[in-house]
């Protein structure tokens, strides 16, 4: 399997609206959010101190982290009170069916 390249991971139906999927891909545990009808796949720890993002709570299209509270908006991945924390997004498609994910960060 190649490092760079996009892996299947779930099928696209399991994923439902408002609610994240915790999948370890490639020994890293990725965390699939479906929320107003938006896919996001992010690196399940928390850019603070690696709690993990899939005991936290959904608020719309912000992610809050279990520990300690921080606010992550999902589509920038950042921070809200200090921008330079940033969520890890990984880069996803969709194809026959499924979600394919590439474990590269984007850019
Ligand atoms: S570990 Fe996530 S906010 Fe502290």
């Amino acid at each position: 399997m190649e490092k760079a390249g996009f892996v299947p991971v779930l099928e696209e139906k399991d994923l439902q609206e408002g609610k994240m999927k915790l999948v370890p891909v490639e020994g890293t545990p990725v965390l699939f959010i479906k929320q107003q009808g938006k896919i996001f796949v992010i690196d399940n720890r928390c850019p603070h101190m690696s709690c993990g993002f899939s005991g936290g709570a959904l608020d719309g299209l912000v992610i809050v982290c279990p520990c300690h509270d921080w606010r992550f908006d999902l589509r920038t991945g950042e921070y809200e009170d200090e921008p330079a924390f940033k969520l890890t997004k990984y880069d996803w498609k969709i194809k026959s069916g499924k979600i394919w994910v590439r474990l590269e960060e984007e850019t």
